[in-house]
């Protein structure tokens, strides 16, 4: 069983993980102690398959890979760029690494274009000056040969993008900097970017693993398609809320997607057709349908009478999707289910979505195996999110890790 799982001393700089900025990104060593756990308790070390339907940047599927290196790993996520980041922390880098860091140093230098890679608002978000920076480092990244090479450029790239642009830092939503500030960064595009892939490039030499599938889907489409009973451990942790109102990880995402070459991205054509269309097609904003069972109204009626009609809508909209995910999750997963999750606030209502989730798997064959908790440290997320109704309104500040095994029914 697990006890602490605080990890207070933690700092993701100091693995793969913190190589490269995603969103809410779980705690890798939260994820590997679960791991850990139902390794030791499957005495017949039977998982064989392993599954995470909203990957991220990987972390539970990387930790899985080093809990269980025998296991087939799959994962799913509606964001190129998180597809990009997974593929390139389980790949690692080749052993040309060294040589192609050469390459791309020197590329550059020889590089005396003043030609810039353009598209839609370029000039909205990146100076002139900066802009001409990023496309000698992006024409050097496309001409290197070796494809996990080329991954590992392209996640150290997307981390300069963001601080070079003209979005401010302290927000992943897209807001544009005072125009002082704007005028005040110096470039250092060509010196971050060799900086980083000198320093990060041997985090990524620990694992060279190819046998994993990433499915670069929206996941209700994606897990409708797979086997009941196919997968033996699903790891997670799905959105808290629709993207707009919570994380808006396409937002967060999209300055680097128009920087990286097309042919290296997984796209299924409309990713880049506007700033927010990843986030306006992620859970709980893609589809219109808002019908829930009876079961699942009886969830959620205690938290709705505080709500507002209008966010109401995108709570029942959220819940639509996510309950749909559940019913898939419990029906593909032959053993055991792990979600990390938080409890959102909306008009200073916290909907208990560890609860909630916790009823719904328990009343669907599943027993809670364990539950734990962990304060968030460290969150870029300010204390106070927002004033709703003149009263602040605090930010997450629990997560909790809700472990659940099939059958064995009390
Ligand atoms: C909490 S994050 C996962 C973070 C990840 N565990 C990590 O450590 O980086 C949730 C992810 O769900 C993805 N997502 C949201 N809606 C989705 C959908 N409908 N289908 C697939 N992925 C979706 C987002 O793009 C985001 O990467």
């Amino acid at each position: 069983m697990l006890k602490d799982i605080s990890y207070k001393d933690y700092r993701r700089s100091d693995d793969i993980h913190g190589t490269v900025l995603y969103p809410a990104v779980m705690v890798a060593p939260v994820q590997k102690a679960v791991l850990q756990d139902l390794r030791k308790n499957s005495a017949d070390h039977s998982i064989r398959t392993i599954f995470d339907p909203f990957h991220g940047s990987g972390t539970a599927l990387y930790e899985s890979h080093l809990v269980f290196p025998e296991a087939e790993l799959y994962g799913c996520d509606i964001n190129p760029l998180a597809n990009l980041i997974t593929k390139a922390k389980l790949t690692g880098v080749s052993d040309s690494i060294d040589k192609d860091i050469f390459a791309i140093e020197t590329h550059i230098k020889q590089d005396q274009s003043s030609m810039i890679h353009e598209f839609s608002n370029r000039k909205k978000w990146f100076r002139d000056d900066v802009a001409i920076s990023l496309t000698k480092v992006r024409n050097a990244i496309i001409a290197t040969e070796d494809a996990s090479n080329r991954a590992f450029f392209w996640c150290m790239m997307s981390d300069v993008v963001r601080r070079y642009s003209n979005s401010r830092s302290s927000t992943y939503k897209l807001h544009i900097k005072p125009k002082e500030r704007i005028d005040a960064m110096s470039d250092r595009v060509v010196a971050d970017f060799i900086h980083a892939i000198k320093e990060n490039k041997t985090k990524y030499t620990k694992v060279h693993f190819n046998n994993f599938t990433l499915y670069k889907n929206d996941v209700l489409s994606c897990i409708k398609t797979m086997d009941s009973g196919s997968i033996d451990l699903i790891i997670t942790s799905p959105p808290y809320g629709d993207n707009n109102t919570t994380v808006p990880y396409g937002l967060f995402s999209s300055l680097a997607l128009r920087w990286i070459d097309k042919d290296d991205l997984p796209l299924e054509g409309w990713e880049l057709d506007n700033y927010s269309i990843i986030d306006n097609r992620s859970l709980g904003n893609g589809h219109t349908e808002l019908s829930l069972t009876q079961k699942q109204e009886a969830l959620l009626t205690p938290y709705l009478t505080g709500i507002s009609d209008v966010k109401k809508l995108k709570v029942y909209r959220f819940f639509h999707d996510y309950f749909s995910c559940l019913d898939n999750i419990s029906r593909i997963s032959n053993r055991y289910i792990v979600l990390t999750v938080g409890n959102r606030t909306v008009d200073r209502v916290r909907i208990d979505l560890a609860s909630i989730t916790n009823q719904y798997l328990t009343r669907t064959g599943y027993t809670e195996y364990q539950v734990v908790s962990r304060d968030i440290l460290n969150k870029r997320t300010p204390p106070i999110t927002s004033i709703v109704r003149e009263k602040p309104v605090e930010s997450m500040k629990k997560e909790y890790v809700l472990i659940f095994e099939k059958g064995k029914s009390i």
